[in-house]
């Protein structure tokens, strides 16, 4: 039997992630090629026109699995009945700007679109938060839509997560699909740490760590750590404009095992309320190793830390308690 449609909202949808981003959960890439799905799309009335367009588009893609489109510039409209909330407005940074920049333009959206989906979103619905600063938009939506579950809330560092596995591979010369369990802790900054102490290959003669075959930490700890951190400074510097295909792609990766689950003993990266696991500080929004099963996640529990890592997991911490402070600053 068919399955009923799932309602996907894309917020900031005439935007560049947004154009990258609708096409791919109209063809399944985002929820399965047997989930149909009716897409829910907001812009601001500057970008009305351009926001048909899209409109426009979709149909003339004639997307098997698209039910439905709703294309406006009505928050209310735009988040009601919705299961799937992924939050893309807002202002990207540009060349020369610091995320901290974009702080005050885009806390202020996320304080007042938390209401819209707290009330008229459907029971349950599960939210990504892309537009930055990620970790701390998603931590106002949290705070200022209370009824919503803090564990519906998250914010996207998969897009790190597979940039840090795109490293590998090239350095390894393997696939992608060969590496698993590298690990992004912290703020979608330039603090983050790709971590991959525990990530493995497999190779021809059976799963091999990561770091052996590498063997070469000062690379690991230096030149892999900081082209991860600095990957969307150098998409900016090259494009002119932020990554917009691998963001939205990385965003279908985290909606999909979200809903459709890790394969056992796998993990991957998520922004995700932080309950105080690996003695990060409670109450921020933070990236975790987590697996996924049953539309549920969790955070992977026992890894090892060594001293390296401890520090790097405390600074990005940091820098997200400070985000928190300036975040509300803002909206003072
Ligand atoms: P863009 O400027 O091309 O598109 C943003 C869209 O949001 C525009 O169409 C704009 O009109 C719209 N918008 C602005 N205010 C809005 C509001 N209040 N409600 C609804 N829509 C609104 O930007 P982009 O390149 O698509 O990037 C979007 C965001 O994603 C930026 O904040 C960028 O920094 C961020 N980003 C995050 C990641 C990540 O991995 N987390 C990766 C890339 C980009
Ligand atoms: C990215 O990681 O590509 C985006 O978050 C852009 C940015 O501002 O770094």
């Amino acid at each position: 039997m068919a399955k009923d449609p799932v309602r996907v909202l894309v917020t900031g949808a005439a935007g560049q992630i947004g154009y990258a981003l609708v096409p791919m959960i109209a063809r399944g890439v985002m929820l399965g090629s047997d989930q149909p799905v009716i897409l829910h799309m907001l812009d601001i009335p500057p970008a009305a026109e351009a926001l048909n367009g899209v409109k426009m588009e979709l149909v003339d893609a004639a997307f098997p699995l698209l039910k439905g489109v709703v294309a406006t510039t009505d928050v209310v409209e735009a988040c009601t009945g919705v299961n799937i909330a992924v939050m893309v407005g807002g202002f990207p940074r540009k060349e020369g700007m610091e995320r901290k920049d974009v702080m005050s333009k885009n806390v202020s959206i996320y304080k007042s679109q938390a209401s819209a989906l707290e009330s008229h979103a459907a029971p349950n619905c599960k939210v990504l938060v892309v537009a930055n600063p990620a970790n701390t938009n998603a931590l106002i939506l949290k705070e200022f839509a209370p009824s919503i579950p803090a564990k519906n809330i998250t914010c996207l560092t998969r897009l790190d997560h597979n940039r840090a596995l795109g490293q590998i591979s090239e350095r390894l010369n393997v696939q992608v699909s060969d590496i698993k369990n590298v690990i992004i802790w912290g703020n979608h900054s330039s603090t983050q740490y790709p971590d991959v102490s525990h990530a493995t290959v497999k190779t021809s003669s059976g799963e091999k760590s990561a770091r052996e075959l590498v063997s070469d930490d000062e690379w690991l700890k230096g030149e892999f750590i900081t082209t991860v951190q600095q990957r969307g400074a150098a998409i900016i510097k090259a494009r002119k404009l932020s990554s917009a295909l691998s963001a939205a792609s990385s965003a279908c990766d985290h909606i999909r095992d979200w809903v459709l689950g890790t394969p056992e003993g796998t993990w991957v990266s998520m922004g995700v309320y932080s309950d105080g696991s690996y003695n990060v500080p409670a109450g921020l929004i933070y990236s975790f190793p987590v697996a996924c099963k049953d539309g549920e996640w969790t955070i992977v529990q026992g890894l090892s830390i060594d001293e390296f890592s401890r520090k790097k997991l405390d600074a990005t911490a940091e820098e997200l308690t400070e985000e928190k402070a300036l975040a509300y600053s803002c909206l003072s």
